[in-house]
């Protein structure tokens, strides 16, 4: 007998109570926090879909696994678990360990780039571009044009266009020192790279002498998405997969926040001897000694013993059909998502669904609150918000104004699942009377954590009887 249904693969030990609010006092919370989601107490949400990095449920294996930890200033012993797990699994030489995922960046572009160097990537995360311009380098999104229509169909939308990027190499290769493949594609809408892309991305890169650097944050879904979806590769482990995907590159950033399965962490690994020597020199000015990098020992324990389970079968098996349940539900109601549904999130097109709040008055700030206020659910823009304020202070339209729901890992049970979609499906009922908002106040880089916001008062023109066809 053959069951369908697939169940979360773990009985929950401990629980963490939630707070209900009613709509009056999310209006309040809302507008003390200057109409942005990052500024609320997390106390005053109900599911927070805000992201789904470092809020995953560790296992009761990780929390014993913490009382193991070695505090040891140097040489620790919870670094050489770590160190030989993270070794084990990339086949990297040096492991250096970071507080979290950004750190990792930060000392790997403040080592390798110089002022008008240009970074390819299939779309780079807002840490990872920031930290790129930063150094007064270029941050360069070359995903496949697939990968930039939500509604399209295609298995592998994270894929880098390697026409796009063959160009580059010829025409500026000489200010690439590093190409980069984000796995899964986070600002693209969780999506996978195929493990062909990442062969033809390594090769190319390499007949350039450039090296090939992973954004490996959510590697697992990934490596469990190419088993499902990349001809022939169905009957190998994820475990495998994930092993050839780093064998292909020469170093890596993760942030252990999200396929860890851990609360903080991350690292960067790299085989190269000489930027590893800079990379650990710049470590210990920033981070702490190479052997803890910012974090305690028993981080360090608890990573290692995540990044064990995150390659379980039955773990990625409930975790990505999960996010598909949601993304199902919402689809089938007509709600604009990007199609297929992500690794670790469903992305609502804010801009398909609110065609008349113009990319400048920020739809996706328009769609994540009005679901807070409605529901008590925090999401987050991925959009014109987060980045459409170029370098020169200048703003433009980002690609796509996007909704992320993120699901933390194996937080959530399937009845959470279904209030969220009952309260999307709620607010998209009454999308017409959504206002757009205005920035009130801003900072230079990475705006959107601390932005406040003020709603446009009702447009007479926009104020006539909806209609939607
Ligand atoms: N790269 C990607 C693809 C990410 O998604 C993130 C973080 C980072 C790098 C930076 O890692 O947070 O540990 O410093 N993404 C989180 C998110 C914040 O909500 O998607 P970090």
């Amino acid at each position: 007998m053959s069951f369908h249904t697939i169940i979360e693969p773990f009985r929950i030990k401990s629980v963490e109570s939630i707070k209900f609010t009613d709509r009056p006092e999310r209006e309040a919370a809302l507008r003390a926090a200057g109409y942005n989601v990052f500024r609320l107490r997390a106390e005053d949400v109900l599911i927070d879909l805000l992201t789904d990095s470092g809020t995953g449920a560790m296992s009761a294996a990780q929390w014993s696994a913490l009382m193991l930890g070695d505090e040891s200033y140097a040489g620790s012993r919870s670094f050489y678990r770590f160190e030989r797990v993270v070794q084990e699994l990339t086949g990297f030489r040096h492991v250096i360990p970071t507080h979290q995922g950004r750190a990792a960046e930060r000392i790997l572009f403040h080592t390798m780039l110089k002022a008008g160097d240009c970074v390819p990537n299939n779309n780079h995360f807002d840490t990872t571009r920031a930290n790129i311009e930063v150094e007064g380098a270029e941050a360069l999104d070359l995903v496949i044009p697939e990968g930039r229509v939500p509604a399209l169909l295609h298995p592998f939308k994270g894929n880098v266009d390697l026409g796009a990027l063959e160009r580059l190499l010829e025409e500026r290769g000489d200010h690439v020192p590093l190409v980069m493949a984000t796995v899964t594609n986070n600002s693209g809408g969780g999506q996978p790279v195929s493990l062909g892309n990442l062969r033809a991305v390594a090769d190319l890169a390499h007949r350039f002498g450039k090296p090939f650097f992973l954004d490996a944050c959510r590697f697992a879904e990934n490596a469990y998405f190419i088993k499902k979806r990349d001809p022939g590769q169905e009957q190998r482990t994820p475990r495998e997969i994930a092993h050839e995907m780093f064998r292909l590159a020469d170093g890596c950033t993760f942030s252990a926040k999200k396929d860890g399965l851990a609360n903080i962490g991350g690292f960067l690994a790299m085989n190269d001897d000489g930027w590893a020597e800079r990379c650990r020199n710049l470590l210990i000015l920033t981070e702490g000694f190479p052997t803890y990098g910012g974090l305690a020992g028993y981080d360090l324990e608890a990573i290692a013993q995540g990044l064990e389970e995150v390659l379980e079968e039955p773990y990625l098996r409930y975790r990505l059909r999960s996010t598909e349940y949601l993304g199902e539900k919402l689809a089938a109601a007509g709600v604009p998502i990007i199609q297929p549904p992500g690794g670790h999130a469903i992305y609502i097109d804010a801009r398909a669904l609110l065609p008349h709040v113009p990319p400048l008055q920020y739809p996706g700030i328009a769609l994540v609150n009005a679901l807070y206020t409605e529901a008590g659910v925090r999401s987050v823009e991925i959009g014109t918000v987060m980045f459409g304020l170029r370098p020169d202070g200048s703003e433009t339209a980002a690609a796509m104004d996007l909704v992320r729901l993120a699901i933390p890992r194996r937080v959530y049970t399937q009845s959470h699942i279904d209030y969220v979609a009952e309260s999307v499906l709620a607010v998209a009922r009454d999308v017409e009377n959504l206002r757009g908002y205005r920035i009130v106040s801003a900072a230079r880089t990475l705006r959107h954590f601390t932005a406040r916001f003020e709603p446009l008062a009702a447009d007479p023109a926009v104020d006539a009887p909806p209609r939607r066809d």
